[in-house]
Parts: C-alpha cells; structure tokens; sequence
C-alpha cells in the first residue's frame, strides 16, 4: 500500500485533501492522472451499464434531499456504527473493527488481547499473548487466540480488555451507536427545522425519483435506474487509503423486478455481470471472490446480499455489495410520501411496488482496486541492453489516463517534431495522449510506464524518409513493431473503445 500511496502522490493520481494545512483525514483529491483514471472508470461503467443495456435508465438527483427521504429509508434512526473511545488516548475506534480474545493458560484466563482490524490481526494477538505468558512467568500451554470483534463482548469482559492504544484493561468506554449521516443546514433559520443531511447513499435518490421516471419513459419490468454521484459518511475510522473515506463516490443500480419474478436467479445473474465487468476493465478474476452474507445477519429488509471481495494490499474486503432488498424501500417512501409507488405490468397484467436488486460500487475502491492489481515492478532491459528494475501500472488500455505518448525521436529535428506534432493532434482530438520530446528515449518509455501508458508511438527516420511507418511499443512486453498510421489508430480504437 505504502509503494502504491507513494506512486499516486508522486505522480499526481491522488493528494491528501488540504495538505497544505496538514492534511484532513478521510478526504482525499484527485489530481491530473487521478482524474482522468476515475472518469474513465465511470465512463467504463455508464457505457457499460446505462447506453449499452435496453433496461437501464440514468439519473442524476441532488446530494441534499428532503430530510423526510432519510426518515423514511430508516438512516435518521438506524444509519450508525458502533463505537467505543479510549479514554487515555482519547482515539475512537469502531467496535467492530476491534478485536479481541482471552488469554489462557492452561485453562486459566490470565488476561486479554485486543487488536485492531490489519490483514495479520491473528499473528499480532498471539504474539501480544505470548509476551503477556511471558511478563507473568506463566508455566503451561498457550490455549488458542480466539479473536471476536467487540460488539461480541460480555460486559463483564470490558473491565479486562485492554485498549489497543495504551494496552491497558479498562480504559475502553462500553460501545455506543454513532451517527454516520453528516448533518448541514438549509435555509435562513438555524433551528431544527433546517437540518438537512448529506446523502450517505446515493440509492435513496433513485428511490425518490423512481415514480418520475416511471411516469415519464417507457420503462417496463424489469428495469434500472443507475446514478453516478458523491456520497458522504462520517465513519468512525477512515482508513487505508481512500478505501474507507468520509467523501467518495457511487455507482449504483436499483434494478426493479416483479415480486413474483425468480429473484434468486436475478441475483445472480447480477452477481456475474458485476464480476466480468470488473474483469473487463482489468483486475484479476482469481483476485475477485464472493462473501454471501449469512442469512442470520442479513438487513431486515434483505432477503440476500453477496458482497464481491477484492484482494486489496490490506486484505481482502468489499469492493461491490449485490444485494436483493425486496420492495422495503419504495413501500417505506409510500407510506411516508402518500404517493403511490406501483407499476402496471403490462405483460402479467397486474400492479404491484416491484422489488428491487441493488449491486452498489464504489468508485474510489474501484480506483484503488484497479491501481492495486495494475501496480508491478518487473525487470526490463534498458536503451543499452542492462537489465534494469522499473515500476509499472498494468493498466488496461479502456480505464488509462493516458492512451498513448508520442515521441519524436530526436527533439532538435524540426522534421521528426512536425509529424510527431501532426500525429498528437490528430490523436488528441479522440483521447487523452501525451507528447514528450525530452530526454533519451529509453527514459521517456519510463516515465509512461510509471502512469500506465499502454501505448509508445515514436516518431523517426525511418518514418519521415522511407514508408511512413511509426514504432508502437507495447507498455507491458516492451515489444515494438512498425505500423501505418492507419493501422495505428485502427489498433488503438480496437484497444481503447473495445
Ligand atoms: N446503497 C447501498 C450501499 O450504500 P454500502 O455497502 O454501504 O451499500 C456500497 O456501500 C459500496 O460503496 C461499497 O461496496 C463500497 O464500494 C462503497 N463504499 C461504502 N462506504 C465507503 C467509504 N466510506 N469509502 C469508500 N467507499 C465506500
């Protein structure tokens, strides 16, 4: 993760929100690559989803909506996690991200261990057990490092837990429900009246909007809405990176179905197409496994979920949550708006509030996915033919910031500068390109590497003095061959638009 952080910000894919002011945690920016990179995934994705698909329709709606929208999707009452502060450290942690275990000896509990979630929480424990056996001069055997999370805790254990900061027992407060939701408000009074919040989902404004678009397009069962929009929490704990931040972006789909229809099979099928459109932009199908929630802690208004995990640096964790949420929604804003929220099926010929299957993707993890699976440091050889270590973004061509670098062989040749020049303009007109004139070639190949340019195109004299023909290199084999310009943009078409 440190090598990937290090690569964004040295490169400008992502900065920390307000460095110059120390930073502020849980927000992040996108600079020139990062920008380019994260539309180009959504982009991906609303082709995708939205123009290459009959049942889907678009939506944009407003990150602040009627407050009376929150109260009826349950988030005013229910949308919190729980958490627990250390009172010595005063650091806040969420309760079910802090684990810990008894320590026994031989059947004696000789005290407890308490861990932060981290991909080796279980080695950390037992090596924390290990030296709490040792400090104590405890003869006998080590039982096993059972860790629960501590929404699982007795109270009777809180007095033994020792807080992860200080490692002292005692100091963690009882775990306690913490709003997510941020709050703001709207208008000229400050009262209560005005509060309003920010939208910690984008869903909820395709549930709103839903009986608008019903009456106005020709949508029949089965059908989507999808929406591409900021969402806003205030977690508890953001962290690793911009996996878990307070400011991100969604890409959600309400799919409305019949409750009559085989929701089971639509889950499904839903499930699959999420998995290859991952693969389609670039990330590694062995890398990409389902958590089928089990249906005890499933969300009262759930009948299924199955989250689709990524191997991310820090473990493997939710990158795109499928869920079946039955017709909870439209029948809770129903009920709280007064509006009816059923549709005529014209084919089985009877009105109902459809129920919905809802596969939400983050685009901010998607980006850190896509940069995880696409980060390598491998071994090529150099202008002179030495092997040489360079870090590489395996991007795939669709989602690269950067589609091609031209390069005129020679700077100083006014004529290998004015077909490289006619070249990039021609190919700026269709796709983000790059020309780069300085420095030695082999270094210039580098540098594109580094960001992820599939594509080298150079420029020299072969090209001005014999057939026309210009160097493709590619950015993974490091491979070069000649091709027409014709072949060229018909090559990078094929690669680029798919
Ligand atoms: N409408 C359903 C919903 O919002 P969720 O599982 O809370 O479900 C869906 O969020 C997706 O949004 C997650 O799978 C993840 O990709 C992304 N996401 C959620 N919270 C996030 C956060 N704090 N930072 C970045 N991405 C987040």
């Amino acid at each position: 993760m440190e090598d990937i952080v290090g690569l964004c910000k040295r490169r400008g894919f992502i900065f920390q929100s307000s460095e110059i002011y120390g930073g502020y945690n849980g927000f992040y920016d996108y600079g020139p690559l990062g920008v380019e990179l994260r539309n180009n995934i959504k982009q991906a994705w609303w082709r995708d989803f939205v123009q290459r698909r009959d049942d889907m329709e678009g939506l944009d709606s407003t990150i602040i909506m009627h407050p009376k929208i929150w109260k009826a999707s349950g988030h005013v009452d229910g949308f919190s996690d729980p958490m627990v502060d250390c009172k010595e450290s005063k650091l806040r942690y969420r309760a079910d991200q802090l684990f810990f275990a008894p320590v026994n000896v031989d059947g004696e509990t000789i005290g407890y261990v308490s861990v932060v979630e981290c991909i080796d929480q279980q080695e950390v424990a037992e090596k924390a057990a290990a030296e709490m056996k040792r400090k104590m001069a405890k003869q006998g055997e080590l039982g096993p490092i059972v860790l629960k999370d501590y929404t699982e805790s007795k109270p009777e254990e809180h007095a033994f837990i020792p807080s992860p900061a200080t490692g002292k027992p005692g100091s963690l407060t009882e775990p306690r429900e913490f709003k997510l939701m941020f709050e703001t408000k709207v208008g000229p009074l400050a009262d209560d009246s005005a509060v309003a919040y920010l939208r910690p989902e984008t869903a909820q404004g395709i549930f709103a909007n839903y009986k608008n678009i019903v009456d106005t397009g020709r949508v029949k069962i089965p059908f989507g809405i999808a929406q591409i929009g900021k969402a806003f929490r205030n977690e508890i704990t953001p962290r690793n990176f911009i996996f878990r931040s307070r400011e991100f972006e969604q890409m959600e789909i309400e799919y409305f179905i019949s409750p009559n229809a085989d929701w089971k099979a639509l889950h499904r099928e839903w499930i699959d197409t999420c998995t290859n459109w991952l693969v389609s932009i670039g990330l590694p199908r062995e890398g990409i496994t389902e958590d089928i929630h089990p249906e005890d802690k499933l969300a009262f208004y759930s009948r299924a979920t199955t989250d689709l995990m990524f191997k991310f640096p820090h473990g493997e964790q939710e990158l795109w949550g499928v869920a079946c949420r039955s017709d909870y929604d439209l029948k809770q804003h129903q009920e709280h708006s007064g509006k009816s929220m059923t549709i005529f099926d014209e084919e089985a010929k009877e009105k109902y509030v459809p129920h919905v299957i809802e596969p939400s993707l983050g685009v901010d993890r998607t980006l850190l996915a896509v940069l995880s699976a696409a980060y390598t440091v491998d071994e090529v050889p150099n202008d002179k033919g030495k092997v040489e270590k360079r870090t590489v973004l395996k991007f795939n061509p669709k989602i690269a910031p950067v589609k091609a670098a031209i390069f005129p062989l020679l700077k100083n040749k006014p004529e290998l500068v004015e077909v490289a020049q006619k070249l990039y303009k021609k190919l700026q007109r269709r796709w983000n390109v790059f020309y780069d004139a300085s420095g030695a070639i082999g270094r210039r190949y580098r540098r594109q590497d580094e960001i992820g340019t599939p594509f080298g195109i150079t420029i020299d004299f072969d090209t001005i003095e014999k057939d026309g023909t210009v160097t493709l290199r590619d950015r993974d084999t490091c491979e070069q061959r000649r091709v027409t310009e014709d072949e060229l943009v018909k090559f990078l078409e094929e690669q680029i638009d798919g």
